[in-house]
C-alpha cells in the first residue's frame, strides 16, 4: 500500500463558505471525502492535512521523504510569496503535485505567478473540487509506475 498526504494552505478551510463563486460550494471535508473514496480505488493510503500557518505546513512537507510516496498541495495564498515552501518542496526527492481549485492564470496578475510551482512535478488547476481527484489519479500513475 502506498501512503500520499495532501497538503491545503490557508482559508481552505472556509470552501462552501468563502467566495463560491470561484472555489465552489463544496467544503473541505466533502473534498476529503471524495479524496479517501478516490485513494481506496487506487489503493492508496492518505493523510489529509490543512492549516493556515506557513510553519506547520513546512514541517508537514519535511516528513513527506521519510513517511510518504508522494504529495500533493494547495498552498492556496503562499503560492503566490512563500520562498520557504518552495525550498522546502525542492527538498523532497518523492513525486509532488500542485493543484487548485481555480485556474490561477485567468485570474488576478497577482496570482498568475505560481512561486510554489517550481518545486513540483506538475501543476494541476482551474477543476474545481475535481483539480484534487484529478491530483490523485496523476499521482498513482508517478509512484505505482
Ligand atoms: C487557490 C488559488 C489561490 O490564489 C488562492 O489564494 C487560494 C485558493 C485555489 O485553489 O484556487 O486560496 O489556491
Amino acid at each position: 500500500m502506498k501512503k500520499i498526504i495532501i497538503i491545503n494552505g490557508p482559508n481552505l478551510n472556509l470552501l462552501g463558505n468563502r467566495e463560491d463563486d470561484i472555489y465552489g460550494k463544496e467544503s473541505l471535508d466533502k473534498i476529503k471525502a471524495d479524496c479517501e473514496k478516490k485513494c481506496h480505488e487506487k489503493k492508496i493510503e492518505l493523510t489529509f492535512f490543512q492549516s493556515n500557518n506557513e510553519g506547520e505546513i513546512i514541517d508537514r512537507i519535511h516528513d513527506v521523504n521519510d513517511n510518504y510516496d508522494g504529495l500533493i498541495i494547495n498552498p492556496a495564498a503562499f503560492t503566490h510569496s512563500s520562498i520557504a515552501i518552495l525550498d522546502s518542496l525542492r527538498a523532497i526527492n518523492k513525486p509532488k503535485i500542485e493543484i487548485h481549485l481555480s485556474n490561477i492564470y485567468a485570474r488576478e496578475e497577482y496570482r498568475k505567478k505560481s512561486i510554489t510551482s517550481e518545486g513540483v512535478d506538475g501543476l494541476i488547476c482551474g477543476f474545481g473540487g475535481n483539480s484534487y481527484l484529478l491530483g490523485i489519479e496523476a499521482i498513482s500513475k508517478l509512484i505505482y509506475k
